[in-house]
Formats: C-alpha cells, structure tokens, sequence
C-alpha cells in the first residue's frame, strides 16, 4: 500500500482507501457497476431523464468524482437537446488532483469524461458548465454546513461511507436537511440498510424501500419523498 497526504493509500487494483475513515471509496468489486446498479438505477434513473427540462442530482460525498462520471456519461446518451442537468455534491476531505488522476485511471471507459473533470479539478467548488447541458458544483466544506446552500434535488445519492464508520454522513440532522432539500416525489438510493438510517430517512420524510444490494451486499435502500 501507498500512502499520500491526502490519508489516502491505493491497494495493488489502485482502489482508493480512506484512512480517516477506515474505508473504501466504492466497491472493491466495482465501483461503476456499483453506481450504476445502487445510485442511478436505485434512482430510476435514466427514465426519470425522459422530458425532464431541468434534472438534479445531489450528492452527498464526491470522493473521486466516479458517481458524477458514470452520470454524465450515461447523461450524454439519453438527453434530449432541450434539458439541463445539474450535478452538486459536497465534499469534506478533497482529494488532491494526484490521488484523483490515478482513481480515476482505472475507468478507462470514461476517459474522455475524466479528463475534463481532472483539468478543472481545482476549480470544482464554483459552479460550472462542464458542458453545454450540464452543470457541476461540487461545494467544498462540512455536509451539514453546505446542504443549506443547495437547490432542490430530484435524486440523491447518499455516498458517506459506511454508517458505522461514518455516523455523521447519516444523521437525523442531516437526513432532514436531505429531506427539506428534495423535490415533491423526488428520490433517494444508497447502498447501506442499516436499519438507523431508515428510520432516519422516514423521519425525514421519505418512504424507504429495501432492494437487491450489488455484489456480494444483500440488500440496499431506495425511496420517495411522501
Ligand atoms: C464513499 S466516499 C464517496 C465516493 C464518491 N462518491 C466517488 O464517486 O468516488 C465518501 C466521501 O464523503 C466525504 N465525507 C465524509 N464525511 C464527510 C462530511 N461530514 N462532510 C462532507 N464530506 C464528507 C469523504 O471525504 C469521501 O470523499
């Protein structure tokens, strides 16, 4: 293993590993099926994208970025030439550009998407049109401090580790603000079932659904806002 100053090392696969939180930034498996199967699909997503003017996708943990490419390349086949999507996330700990290029080497399918990101990848914290159709924001700084400032959300990705190693990403505060910032029937998906974590969400507003996990997880969960 290698460590850099970002608490950051990469196993022998060049899979990121977060030593702050004692925790893989995605699967081991596969980190873009993982997104696929658990964030989009979880979401209903590419469906949803169907006549949808303006779509927003809010994230909870930008990590690597990886969610947002698989987005945005599955975005690019299905759009329509009317429709905006706008991607905002929040991110606690960025990772340096160094750590993020080799991340991101391994998903050679979507260099023509990483290299973009990565040439603005000091810059992410304003707002910007990474395309004609879509934007990105990335706010830099502590979840619960950031959700105030985000737009209404269609579709979460609730990405903060796992609950157990980090409590905070899953709080009834910050589910709340997750709730206050969805859109009527707007959604979420993650690939924990911690049962605290439901009960969080339904305290928040949401009909919580489990579902078939990726991989090797048994179960992930999904839902609406009531
Ligand atoms: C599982 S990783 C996200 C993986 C990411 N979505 C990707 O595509 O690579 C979780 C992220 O949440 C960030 N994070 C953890 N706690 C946080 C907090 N309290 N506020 C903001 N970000 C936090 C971590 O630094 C990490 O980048």
């Amino acid at each position: 293993m290698t460590q850099d100053h970002d608490h950051i090392s990469f196993d022998g696969n060049d899979l990121p590993f977060s030593h702050r939180f004692e925790d893989h930034y995605y699967s081991r498996n596969d980190g873009r099926a993982e997104c696929d199967h658990v964030f989009i699909q979880g979401n209903g997503i590419p469906e949803r994208w169907v006549k949808a003017e303006h779509f927003v996708v809010g994230e909870l943990g930008f990590g690597t970025g990886l969610n947002f490419l698989e987005t945005w390349n599955q975005w690019c086949v299905h759009r329509d030439e009317d429709e905006h999507l706008t991607f905002v996330s929040v991110e606690g700990f960025p990772m340096g550009k160094e750590a993020a290029a080799k991340a991101l080497a391994r998903w050679t399918g979507l260099s023509k998407f990483s290299e973009p990101l990565l040439s603005h990848w000091n810059n992410l914290s304003r707002a910007m049109e990474i395309d004609a159709q879509t934007t990105l924001h990335v706010h830099h700084g502590e979840a619960s401090e950031m959700l105030p400032n985000f737009p209404q959300v269609d579709a979460w990705y609730l990405d903060g580790f796992a609950p157990a190693k980090n409590p905070d990403m899953w709080s009834p505060e910050l589910m709340k603000l997750v709730g206050e910032k969805t859109k009527p029937k707007g959604t979420f998906a993650s690939y924990t079932a911690a049962g605290w974590v439901r009960r969080n969400l339904q305290e928040a507003g949401f009909e919580v659904e489990k579902r078939a996990g990726f991989g090797s997880k048994r179960d992930m969960i999904a839902g609406q806002k009531l």
